[in-house]
């Protein structure tokens, strides 16, 4: 029986929202969660050296930018695939990952992939929205609060269901960058949080011998957009 989650922690950036999560398993607030590796789709960033610091183990795997689009995306993507089977991860979070997963990962491991995102979904989500271009994108629309999301991973961007949203109010002073500050504080409660809730499905899942499928999201799911769905999957 197994009853540690090994967690995957992918990253493109400065990594506070990795922080966040070594800090809570630190904390013990991450259950029966282990934070085993972090893998950056580009060197030379500064969430790598905060997980060598932590004593997690972290790598790097670059997008083959010979390839076309979708064979690049599919490449990197079993690239990872390949990883997690080898270190038995039981769940992959995408905390600041600017690459888009593909392929086989998306299906093997449905309803075990969150992603962290500067919105609210489904506002302001999809290819290219990313950083100061969300919240410049909120800034224009006149919207009066704004926030992140934790949501399971799709096939599409940005479009699979939502675990948890955490809200602020967009003022009036707002400029694209202090909105991103006011949201980045949440977004290390809400990565948390949904970290948390999704490792005690699945170690519970891990618990119950009898339980050859697993549906991860329901019963966590708070508000499920049209078109979104939970795909049942056995866990292995
Ligand atoms: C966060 O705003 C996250 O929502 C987005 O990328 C940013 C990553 O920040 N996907 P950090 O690298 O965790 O500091």
């Amino acid at each position: 029986m197994q009853n540690t989650v090994n967690i995957l922690v992918l990253v493109s950036g400065n990594g506070s929202n990795l922080q966040a999560l070594i800090n809570a398993g630190q904390h013990g607030e991450l259950g029966a969660g282990r934070i085993v590796a972090t893998m950056a789709d580009r060197t030379g960033i500064y969430a790598l050296e905060r997980a060598w610091l932590a004593n997690v183990q972290a790598l790097a795997e670059t997008p083959n930018m010979t390839l076309p689009i979708a064979q690049r995306r599919q490449d990197l993507s079993d690239r990872i695939l390949q990883f997690c089977h080898e270190r038995d991860i039981g769940l992959i979070v995408l905390a600041g990952f600017l690459s888009i997963l593909a392929g086989d990962i998306i299906r093997e491991y449905a309803g075990r992939i969150i992603n962290l995102h500067p919105s609210l979904l489904p506002k302001f989500g999809g290819v290219g929205m990313y950083g100061t271009r969300v919240h410049q994108a909120v800034l224009d629309a006149g919207e009066p609060e704004s926030g992140c999301t934790v949501h399971l991973v799709d096939a599409d961007a940005d479009t699979g269901p939502i675990l948890l949203q955490r809200r602020v109010p967009v003022l009036v002073s707002d400029t694209a960058a202090a909105l991103a500050e006011r949201i980045h504080h949440e977004e290390h409660i809400a990565i948390v949080e949904g970290t948390a809730l999704m490792v005690a499905r699945i170690a519970a899942r891990y618990a119950s011998p009898q339980t050859k499928h697993v549906s991860v999201c329901s019963g966590l799911v708070t508000s499920l957009e049209a078109g979104s769905r939970c795909v049942k999957r056995p866990l292995g």
